[in-house]
């Protein structure tokens, strides 16, 4: 127990994630229609503060991302700020002032929505101990700022812990909820541990769909059914394979996960094409290369054109100058972003 107070400071760094079993498609207020699994990133982070004070007459939330002032985003997070009065009724009493920067740039294939709202949640909840001076327990605390996190963002509410996190009931993973993800605090094979991601870059241009228009793509998609089948099963297989090791198996998933979202994209009505021809090229590469090389790397993909490129840390002197070699003629200005399995958020002292 500490005091109260009415005005104050709280800053998390939080960092995005990429999924390995996807959630697409939503229920009700904002609840998967399958359970998904991702991989919380190192170094594609989001550090966001909060300033708040007591409200004086005709004060409004304001904004910032990386120090200019972002009219939409301000209005998308007043509706949440809205949205959470039962759940911080505190909200409604205080001037807040939100700065945010990502230390990767716009429109790489990074979900900065996972990293934006988890780190926004995050700083609600500390704000939250602050204000009424009572201090949760750290699960609690966690579990908390994921289902909130959730509410802004789905994917974000896998951002709140590190390593291999978990969102969405299912019956092969006893402590999950649609409600908040959850770590996988067992056993993962060490393979898995400092597991690498390279996100490819082919093309910045801005999405053509929105991921809530995406989501709505699956209510009464024609294959929608069998697709939540399918996710269903590749959690429970992903869950062996985290712990096995058998990276075959992984990449046999991963990939076909990514496929088969882009597959119910392509076929929803209306229908969208997100990957460009220099994707499918990159695609080919990456399994001549995989076979001739017998090294283990796969692919995912968002709901974008980027290609995140899985492989374990020790064939990264070989991954990285075939990237260079053979991938990076295929990419925007050449560019990729090397990233890998991180730990998670951080509470930053200021
Ligand atoms: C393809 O979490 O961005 O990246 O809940 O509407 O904010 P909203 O959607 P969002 O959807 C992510 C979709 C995905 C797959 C995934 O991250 O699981």
């Amino acid at each position: 127990m500490k005091n109260s107070t009415n005005s104050g400071s709280v800053s998390w760094e939080s960092p995005s994630n990429i999924a390995l079993i996807k959630y697409w498609g939503k229920k009700g207020n904002q609840l998967p229609c399958n359970p998904s699994i991702s991989m919380s990133l190192k170094n594609s982070l989001s550090l966001t503060n909060l300033t708040y004070e007591p409200k004086g007459k005709g004060d409004q939330l304001s904004f910032l991302f990386e120090g200019k002032r972002q009219e939409p985003f301000e209005q998308r997070i007043a509706n949440f700020f809205e949205s959470l009065s039962d759940q911080f009724s505190f909200l409604k009493d205080f001037q807040i002032s939100i700065s945010s920067e990502n230390t990767f740039p716009h429109s790489t294939g990074i979900a900065s929505s996972a990293s934006a709202m988890s780190s926004l949640a995050l700083c609600l909840c500390s704000m939250e101990e602050e204000v009424t001076g009572v201090q949760v327990e750290k699960d609690e605390f966690y579990r908390k700022a994921s289902l909130i996190a959730r509410l802004g963002s789905g994917s974000a509410s896998r951002s709140v812990y590190g390593g291999f996190v978990a969102w969405g009931e299912s019956n092969s993973f006893s402590k999950s909820s649609d409600e908040y993800a959850v770590p996988f605090s067992q056993y993962i094979h060490p393979v898995f541990q400092d597991f690498q991601d390279a996100i490819l870059l082919v093309s910045s241009e801005k999405k053509v769909v929105s991921s809530s228009a995406g989501h709505q793509l699956m209510v009464n998609h024609p294959y929608a059914t069998a697709r939540f089948a399918q996710a269903n099963s590749h959690f429970e297989r992903m869950l062996g394979v985290l712990r096995s090791g058998n990276l075959e198996e992984f990449i046999e998933i991963m990939e076909n996960e990514a496929l088969s979202l882009h597959g119910l994209m392509m076929n929803s009505t209306p229908s969208f094409t997100l990957l460009k021809p220099n994707t499918l090229e990159l695609i080919e590469r990456i399994r001549s290369f995989r076979l001739s090389s017998h090294i283990p790397i796969g692919f995912t993909l968002d709901a974008g054109p980027n290609i995140h490129l899985m492989y374990p840390k020790s064939e990264k002197e070989k991954v990285v100058p075939f990237i260079d070699s053979d991938l990076s003629p295929f990419l925007e200005n050449g560019k990729y972003i090397i990233d890998e399995k991180g730990e998670g958020p951080q509470k930053i002292k200021i």
